[in-house]
């Protein structure tokens, strides 16, 4: 359709038409009347939107384990779009959640062509120092690299065995000339975003990725491909209430009751389905009817909150049978803080952001000549005020430098009105800035001592 709205991860021209982006992809809206602790990210509308999230709050309103993991592309600086994530992970973390960082290394040599030694440097002196520094806390924080890790290249690999050229087109608009390696870093990426589930690395767990609505796409591949290994779907009745179906592949058949000769084993059939009784009663249902000629069993009176608790034993169930048990990711968006230039924020052009690392001068210039909401003279911003949502100086204020509610609010009306002018909303953010950055500076040398701590021990030299 000519009107989609167009997202892709590897564009720089992003749509900003959140409302279209949210319907569009069936995103859900995040309330953060529901979250606890909300962060000013929440409080401020910039977490915007979700997939799944109810089942990370679930298990941390019952106090049941679930872990956050985000990755890492080693090139490059790290900027405040990079904090942004970061600081979202931290407050899943004070929220309860273990946390994983994957460091995209082999992309990042593939598709950028940097050697896995300058990987491993890049990642640790610029992205690690200052994950240290924003405070992730190194007991709870495991980082790795995504080529000593054999069982996320395995796992990328084996996936690859549920997808195809068409839906890679689909999903990401590849074409006939498109690299391999934009192949190959999807999918072992979602080797990264699956993994943490596997019992050996903290077993079956909601696990939520904060992202950038750009990366959408990696996540809805990564949820269809974990959905497609599943061996039990759990669905809506058309009449109402749940159906549990199998899913019956190669590597399963036997074990879900299909003889060698390719008819239903009576026998072991119904073994599959005894274990699938015996989840239900302990649940508590009793209203249900069970086919296992057909395979499947329909459950009358299930709400889909009962399919969140359903889901799970199933997937152990899958497990005990010899299966993966993959349960789809969760997801939260974010939007994007404009670039300092008035458009797109990029590493490759470092006008366009703030580096955690900046010299304070280097900021100030940035700041100074950065795109503003302004009038063109100062009678007419008296009269019309300013325009806050596209002045840079305020947008960072709001994503990034003025974590009091109410001190935001006052400088966006002041604007609005005209009395504050724009050299002093810039002069603003300068200040805050200049606090920010001086402090994490601090913060970066008192911590340097636990850097490598955050290496998970495969990753360790
Ligand atoms: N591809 C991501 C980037 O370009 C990095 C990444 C690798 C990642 N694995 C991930 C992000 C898993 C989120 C989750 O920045």
């Amino acid at each position: 359709m000519v009107d989609d709205v167009s997202i892709d991860p590897w564009s720089s021209n992003q749509s900003t038409d959140y409302a279209r982006i949210i319907e569009q992809f069936g995103l859900e809206s995040v309330d953060y009347s529901l979250l606890p602790n909300p962060h000013m990210l929440h409080r401020r509308g910039i977490v915007f939107a979700h997939r799944d999230l109810n089942l990370v709050l679930d298990a941390h309103y019952s106090g049941k384990p679930f872990g956050v993991l985000t990755g890492l592309m080693p090139s490059g600086r790290m900027h405040l779009g990079h904090k942004m994530v970061i600081d979202q992970v931290k407050w899943f973390q004070e929220q309860g959640a273990d946390v994983t960082i994957a460091v995209a290394d082999l992309e990042a040599h593939a598709t950028r062509g940097l050697s896995l030694e300058d990987c491993r440097r890049v990642a640790i002196e610029e992205y690690v120092a200052n994950y240290a520094a924003l405070g992730l806390d190194v007991d709870n924080t495991n980082i790795y690299f995504q080529s000593t890790r054999p069982v996320v290249q395995r796992l990328g690999f084996t996936l690859g065995k549920r997808t195809n050229l068409s839906e890679f087109e689909a999903i990401y608009g590849f074409e006939g000339g498109t690299n391999l390696a934009h192949v190959q870093a999807p999918l072992v990426q979602a080797g990264d975003i699956l993994h943490p589930q596997l019992d050996e690395y903290g077993g079956l767990r909601p696990i939520v990725v904060p992202v950038g609505v750009d990366q959408d796409p990696h996540l809805r591949l990564t949820r269809g491909l974990a959905a497609k290994t599943n061996w039990f779907n759990v669905s809506q009745r058309k009449s109402g209430g749940l159906v549990i179906g199998l899913s019956v592949q190669d590597e399963n058949s036997l074990a879900l009751g299909i003889g060698k000769d390719g008819r239903v084993d009576r026998v072991a059939r119904q073994s599959v389905f005894d274990k699938l009784s015996n989840i239900l009663d302990k649940l508590g249902f009793s209203d249900y009817r069970a086919n296992p000629k057909h395979g499947s069993i329909e459950i009358p009176g299930a709400t889909s909150r009962d399919r969140d608790l359903i889901r799970p034993k199933l997937l152990k169930l899958e497990r005990s049978l010899g299966g993966l048990g993959l349960l789809q990711p969760s997801s939260t968006y974010h939007q994007f803080a404009i670039g300092m230039t008035g458009d797109k924020m990029s590493s490759s052009r470092p006008e366009t952001t703030i580096f955690l690392t900046e010299d304070i001068s280097l900021m100030e210039k940035k700041v100074k000549s950065s795109f503003s909401g302004g009038q063109p003279t100062l009678e007419e911003h008296r009269r019309l005020g300013g325009n806050p949502d596209v002045d840079v100086a305020f947008q960072y204020l709001k994503y990034f430098f003025e974590t009091d509610d109410n001190a935001l609010s006052e400088i966006e009306s002041g604007y609005r009105s005209g009395e504050i002018l724009t050299g002093q909303m810039k002069q603003i953010c300068i200040e805050k800035a200049t606090e920010y950055l001086s402090e994490l500076n601090e913060m970066r040398d008192q911590t340097s001592h636990i850097v490598s701590d955050f290496l998970a021990a495969d990753s360790k030299s």
